[in-house]
C-alpha cells in the first residue's frame, strides 16, 4: 500500500492534547500539513500561550520569506482551541502530549476512549513511558500507538512510530505514513526503554563522562576532539549543557530504571553532582561551562610540539587512517614505505616515535606488548583526509621529545594534536565502539531494524553518520576486538560484547545481510 493509502487524509481533524512545548509543535505541523486542529490542555491558558507561540513562529517564517502569508492565515485558522475534551469527538487521530507520568495518561487515554469515534486512532507522545502499559487500560488497546516527536517538533525531522505489545501494526503503519505525509521521516520501534534515539544515545553521554572522570583531558578538549574527529554536531558537554543536566540525568535514569538497573546505563555520579550543585547547563547560567556574561570561553589543548622531521616510515597499513599518509606526503614529508605483517594493524615511525590507531588497550600496555616504548595511539577519526585535528596518548614510557616530534610532524600536515591521557578507547574510539554495541543489541533483540537505527540518529540527533554506517566502514571485527580489550581493561558488564557483533565479527559480515 502506498503513503497515500494509507495516510489520513488533509480533511482529517487531528486532536493534540497538551498545549506546551511538544504540543504546540506537534498542532503547528498537522496544521500546516492542511488538517483542521484541535488544541486542548488542562489549563486553558497554556492554549492561548500555545497558539500564540505558532503565530510568533508562522509570521517569523513569513518575515524571512519562508512561508506565504496566505499560507500563514490559513494555517492559523485551522487550529482552533477546545474547550473540552468532549470538543475532540470528531478528530480522526489524536496526540497526546501532556505531563510525562503514566496515571495521568492512563486516565486521559481511558476518557478520550469514551468520546471519539471507534475507528479514532490514539497516538502518545511519551519519550520515557512504555506504550503497553498506557494502552493497557483502553478497551481497544489495538489502536494506540507512540508517536515520537523531536523538540522542536516543527524543525525535527524525526518521528518515533512505537508499538506496544498490543498495538496493531496497521494502525503503527497508518500513523508512519501520515507523519510521513508532514514531512517527516519515520522509524518503527518495539516499545522498549529510550525507544531508539534516546537508548541509543545513552553511550555518547556515558563514555564522555568516564573520560571525564578519569581525566582524559578537560571538557573543553574532550568536546573538540568529538567534535573535529568525531564530526559530531556538538560535543557531549556543550550537548549537555544546551539540554540540561537535569533533563538529561532524568532521560538517563528512565532507562536504567526501565532495565533494571543494567550498569550499561548507571547515571555518572559527576553529573548527579552538577545537578545537585544546580549547574544545570545553559539555564541556569552555569553547567560544565560557565554561560554567565563575561565568562572566558576555555580553549581546547592543543600540543606544542618541536623538532618535525622530514623523512618518516610507514610499516605495513593504516588501514582506514591511511590518508594521514597522503597529508604527511602533501606536506612535503619523506614517506617510506615497508610492508608489514599481513593481518596486522600497521603504524608510522615518526622519528623514535611509533604511532597507530588505538585498538582499546592503553598506550602503557601494549609499549609493553609491543616492546617498543615510545609508542602514541591515536583516536579514531570520521575522515582521516579532513580532520582539523588528531587526539593523541603518549604511553606512560613514551619520552617527551619522541611525542613532541610525532606533533609537531602531524602538525606539518595540519593536525591540530590534542594530548589525552592514556586511557583505554581514547574518547571517539570508546564512544563508537560503544553506539555500535548499542546499536548491535537493538537489531538483535528486535526493537528496530539497522536502518532504523541509522535513519533515527541522523534525523533525530544528527549524528554525521550512524552506527551501522560505522560498522561497515571500520569493520566488526575492529568493534568486536575494541570492545574485548575494554571489558578486559575495565572489568565491566558495561562493555560486554553485543551477540550480534561476536557472530557477525567472526565472519566479517555487516549489520544488514
Ligand atoms: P510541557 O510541560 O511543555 O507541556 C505539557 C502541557 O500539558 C502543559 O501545558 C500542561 O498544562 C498540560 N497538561 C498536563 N496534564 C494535563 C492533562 N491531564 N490534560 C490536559 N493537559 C495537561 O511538556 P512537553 O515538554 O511539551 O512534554 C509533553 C510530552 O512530550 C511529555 O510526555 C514528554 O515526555 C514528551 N516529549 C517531550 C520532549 C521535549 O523535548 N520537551 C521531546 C519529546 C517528547
Amino acid at each position: 500500500m502506498s503513503v497515500s493509502e494509507t495516510a489520513l487524509p488533509a480533511s482529517a481533524t487531528v486532536g493534540v492534547i497538551g498545549a506546551g512545548t511538544m504540543g504546540a509543535g506537534i498542532a503547528q505541523v498537522a496544521a500546516r500539513a492542511g488538517h483542521r486542529v484541535r488544541l486542548f490542555d488542562a489549563d486553558a491558558k497554556a492554549v492561548e500561550r500555545g497558539r500564540a507561540g505558532i503565530e510568533k513562529e508562522l509570521r517569523g517564517l513569513v518575515a524571512k520569506g519562508k512561508l506565504d502569508a496566505g499560507e500563514c492565515e490559513r494555517t492559523l485558522a485551522r487550529i482552533a482551541p477546545a474547550a473540552a475534551l468532549s470538543d475532540l469527538a470528531d478528530c480522526a487521530l489524536v496526540i497526546e502530549a501532556i505531563v510525562e507520568d503514566l496515571e495521568v495518561k492512563q486516565k486521559l487515554f481511558r476518557t478520550l476512549e469514551g468520546i471519539v469515534r471507534a475507528d479514532a486512532v490514539l497516538a502518545t507522545n511519551t519519550s520515557s513511558l512504555s506504550i503497553t502499559a498506557i494502552g493497557a487500560m483502553l478497551a481497544q488497546p489495538q489502536r494506540l500507538v507512540g508517536m515520537h516527536f523531536f523538540n522542536p517538533a516543527p524543525r525535527m525531522k524525526l518521528v518515533e512510530i512505537v508499538s506496544g505489545v498490543q498495538t496493531d501494526a496497521r494502525i503503527a503503519e497508518r500513523v508512519a505514513a501520515t507523519a510521513q505525509r508532514w514531512g517527516k521521516h519515520t522509524v518503527f520501534a518495539r516499545s522498549t526503554p529510550g525507544f531508539i534515539v534516546n537508548r541509543l544515545a545513552r553511550p555518547f553521554y556515558a563514555e564522555a563522562w568516564r573520560a571525564y572522570t578519569e581525566s582524559v583531558a578537560d571538557p573543553v578538549t574532550l568536546d573538540a576532539v568529538v567534535r573535529d574527529c568525531g564530526g559530531f554536531p556538538m560535543g557531549p558537554f556543550e550537548l549537555m549543557d544546551l539540554i540540561g543536566h537535569d533533563v538529561n540525568l532524568a532521560v538517563t535514569r528512565s532507562v536504567f530504571d526501565a532495565t533494571f538497573g543494567d550498569r550499561r546505563y548507571a547515571p555518572a555520579l559527576a553529573q548527579v553532582e552538577l545537578v545537585r550543585a544546580g549547574r544545570l547547563g545553559r539555564k541556569t547560567g552555569q553547567g560544565i561551562y560557565d554561560h554567565r556574561d563575561g565568562a572566558a570561553k576555555p580553549e581546547p589543548q592543543v600540543e606544542p610540539g618541536a623538532d618535525p622531521v622530514a623523512r618518516i616510515v610507514a610499516v605495513g597499513s593504516l588501514g582506514l587512517a591511511t590518508p594521514i599518509i597522503t597529508r604527511l606526503e602533501a606536506a612535503g614529508i619523506d614517506v617510506v614505505r615497508v610492508q608489514g605483517q599481513a593481518g596486522a594493524a600497521g603504524w608510522l615511525e615518526i622519528g623514535p616515535a611509533r604511532l597507530m590507531l588505538s585498538d582499546g588497550r592503553p598506550a602503557t600496555r601494549r609499549a609493553v606488548e609491543e616492546g617498543h616504548r615510545h609508542l602514541v595511539l591515536f583516536d579514531l577519526a570520521l575522515d582521516y583526509a579532513t580532520t582539523p585535528r588528531l587526539g593523541l596518548a603518549p604511553a606512560d614510557q613514551c619520552g617527551s621529545a619522541a611525542f613532541r616530534t610525532v606533533c609537531a610532524t602531524l602538525a606539518r600536515a595540519g593536525f591540530a594534536c590534542s594530548r589525552l591521557d592514556d586511557a583505554a578507547g581514547l574518547i571517539v574510539l570508546r564512544i563508537i565502539a560503544a553506539l555500535v554495541n548499542e546499536a548491535s543489541d537493538a537489531v538483535a533483540y528486535g526493537i528496530c531494524t539497522a536502518d532504523a537505527i541509522d535513519d533515527a540518529m541522523r534525523y533525530g540527533v544528527n549524528y554525521p553518520r550512524g552506527p551501522m554506517a560505522w560498522a561497515e566502514a571500520v569493520g566488526l571485527d575492529y568493534f568486536a576486538r575494541v570492545l574485548a580489550n575494554l571489558r578486559e581493561h575495565y572489568g565491566e558488564e558495561r562493555y560486554r560484547t553485543s551477540v550480534l557483533i561476536q557472530r557477525r565479527g567472526w565472519t566479517q559480515r555487516g549489520f544488514r545481510e
